[in-house]
């Protein structure tokens, strides 16, 4: 077969190729339409059966797209059911309303920290916030922003680069001064210092504190409430020894560490797994002013 013949068939074998992969993305698009609609039919069926249901009012912004790259809120009519989440308000209206609607979520349970927002005022975690907790919940509406301070990336995400980046400056990792001789024997604490840091270990790095706080909102190089509770769960560990110690206490006490903290206790209000950080901030304060005392 000449080679002009070959190319030829080439071609042709190419055109249809690309043909049919656009009828199948025609087909795929014209099915999730028809489930769209479906899911839209099913949702006004619930909300017509149920008992209760609530109006959930929802932050939008998405600079990629022509027409949505000025903020705006969405109203949303959610069929309420016993135990429901706020997050569960949400996946309902991506879900049956608008498959757009971008949030953070993964675990359902606080753990991963990743759906911290901003309900009807106030940092909370979506997974955790009952629906029936919220004032007037049934008859007022519900409002979910994405967490104050923080540059919006589209609808409720946030940037949390800055919040790791001052999670990394503490050196949020356990760095022990002997290690036991056996390579596989575990690393012991004695109960009265592991009952000291416990708390202090709960942190989810959610961000609701750091987002809550008016001093880290004024002064972007504040550590903030998260990293210093770090820095307090590892220099609080007898078993990182005096030396680790003194660094982890130079690094708080930087022009923009513990002294900046003015004891709003806003951070420790909004914390989803009840850290006392203010109390772990003032801890660290007066460890500094003991560390810098100077006797002569
Ligand atoms: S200290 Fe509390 S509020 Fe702050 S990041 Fe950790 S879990 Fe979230
Ligand atoms: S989804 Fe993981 S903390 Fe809420």
């Amino acid at each position: 077969m000449s080679t002009e013949l070959k190319e030829k068939e080439t071609e042709a074998e190419t055109e249809t190729e690309s043909a049919s992969s656009r009828q199948s993305r025609r087909m795929e698009q014209k099915r999730q339409r028809a489930s769209r609609r479906d899911l839209k039919e099913e949702a006004r069926e619930e909300i017509d059966d149920a008992d209760d249901t609530i109006e959930i009012k929802v932050f939008r912004f998405d600079p990629e797209v022509a027409g949505k790259e000025e903020p705006r809120f969405d109203t949303f009519h959610v069929p309420f059911f016993k135990g429901m989440t706020v997050l569960d308000a949400l996946i309902y209206a991506r879900d049956h309303y608008d498959t757009s609607l971008t949030f953070r979520h993964s675990c359902r349970q606080a753990i991963c920290g990743s759906d911290a927002l901003f309900v009807n005022g106030t940092q909370r975690l979506g997974c955790k916030t009952q629906i029936a907790d919220l004032e007037d919940h049934l008859g007022s509406t519900i409002r979910i922003e994405p967490l104050p301070h923080q540059e919006v990336v589209k609808d409720l995400v946030v940037d949390m680069e800055h919040f790791y980046d001052q999670m990394e400056a503490v050196e949020p990792f356990f760095d022990a001064d002997e290690l036991p001789e056996g390579e596989l024997e575990e690393q012991r604490q004695d109960r009265e210092n592991r009952e000291k840091i416990k708390m202090s270990t709960r942190c989810i790095w959610c961000g609701a504190c750091m987002s809550s706080c008016n001093i880290a909102a004024g002064d972007n190089e504040y550590l903030g409430p998260a990293a210093i509770n770090k820095a307090y769960r590892f220099a609080m560990d007898e078993r990182e020894g005096e030396d680790r110690k003194q660094q982890r206490l130079n690094i708080i006490e930087q022009e923009h560490g513990v002294w900046r903290c003015q004891t709003q206790f806003s951070c420790t209000e909004v914390c989803p797994k009840d850290i006392p950080l203010t109390e772990h901030i003032q801890e660290l304060k007066r460890e500094a002013v003991k560390n810098n005392l100077k006797f002569w």
